[in-house]
């Protein structure tokens, strides 16, 4: 297999929205042609915190049919599922060995989740070990990251460099790479927080369907201002003026928020219409998508299980 250059991880949790489509999917899909890239299902991340076996079944199917919708080529994008590679799990123990408690706990998101007070999962805490796991055992230069998964991208090349310089050099250590800042979609109901799968009212999924686009733009929050302009001061009308760009490369020539929001309402629904329209008819063959994940998963695990052998070796395992 040739080398893998990209991986893009997708947690399987919740719906996509927008601001994934815009951020992470759209350049995964731009850039399938030129390099090679793997796109991630990240289903045992969505056992951290309390889960539902059915909806975790159910949310990577769908998750994967929502990708192939958008346009990611299986051909050069293997769609991979994390539990169908088990080398996931067993590079997540040897990482685990490189890893010490306190770096876990210090990372932000795990502080933030287990900050109710509730029942904290072990597996919540060793979740960006896991994530290391998922980067490092197919040999990637580059990891696409929002500013929530910053942390663990910088966790994930501490822990590669230091494994290589115990144990002798046994992985590639890899860059984050940031979205374009018109990539980041905030919510609309509330535009000083990104658009989230879990939270938040201002947030497009993308299988909406157009009346319900219309009606969380025709919603979103604005300002007194009455400008159509980017301005930090007007961070609803700056998020609707980038997802517009975002959207359709063109700059709005609204006059009023009114004219805005029809054109990002039409800007989203020419985007979204034809993703909605495949994903009906690969929903109708659940057998097709299923069969993707299954390649997908046997054109990695070469790779995968490479990387583990010679972790395994490195670190002191007889073959
Ligand atoms: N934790 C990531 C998120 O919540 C998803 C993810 C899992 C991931 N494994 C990954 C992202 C590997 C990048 C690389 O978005």
């Amino acid at each position: 297999m040739a080398l893998t250059r990209r991986l893009t991880g997708f947690q399987a949790t919740g719906k996509l929205h927008l601001g994934n489509l815009l951020g992470a999917l759209r350049p995964l899909i731009a850039a399938q042609k030129a390099e090679g890239s793997v796109a991630l299902i990240a289903d045992l991340h969505a056992m951290t915190v309390d889960h539902n076996p059915t909806d975790v079944r159910e949310n990577a199917l769908e998750l994967a049919t929502v990708l192939l919708a958008a346009g990611v080529d299986a051909e050069r994008t293997p769609i991979v599922l994390q539990s169908h590679v088990r080398e996931h799990t067993e590079l997540h123990y040897l990482l685990e060995c490189v890893t010490g408690f306190g770096e876990a706990a210090r990372m932000i998101q795990f502080k933030e989740k287990s900050a109710n007070g509730g029942p904290v999962r072990l597996s919540l805490l060793t979740y960006p070990v896991l994530m290391s796991a998922d980067i490092l055992l197919y040999d990637v230069e580059q990891v696409p990251v929002g500013d929530d998964q910053r942390q663990h991208l910088e966790l994930t090349r501490t822990i590669a460099h230091r494994f290589n310089s115990r144990y002798g050099e046994t992985f590639t250590v890899p860059d984050g790479v940031r979205p374009e800042a018109a990539a980041r979609v905030m919510d609309l109901a509330d535009p000083t927080v990104k658009m989230s799968k879990t939270v938040g009212t201002g947030r497009i999924g993308l299988l909406d369907p157009p009346e319900m686009i219309r009606r969380v733009v025709a919603r979103a929050v604005t300002d007194e201002f009455a400008l159509v302009r980017r301005d930090p001061r007007q961070p609803g009308v700056t998020n609707l003026l980038d997802i517009l760009t975002a959207c359709t490369g063109s700059v709005s020539s609204a006059t009023s928020y009114r004219v805005l929001k029809q054109e990002v309402t039409d800007a989203i629904e020419a985007l979204l219409a034809p993703i909605r329209a495949r994903h009906a008819e690969l929903t109708a063959d659940p057998g097709y998508v299923r069969k993707v994940l299954a390649a997908g998963a046997d054109r990695v695990r070469p790779t995968a299980a490479a990387t583990v052998a010679r972790a395994r070796r490195a670190i002191g395992l007889l073959d």
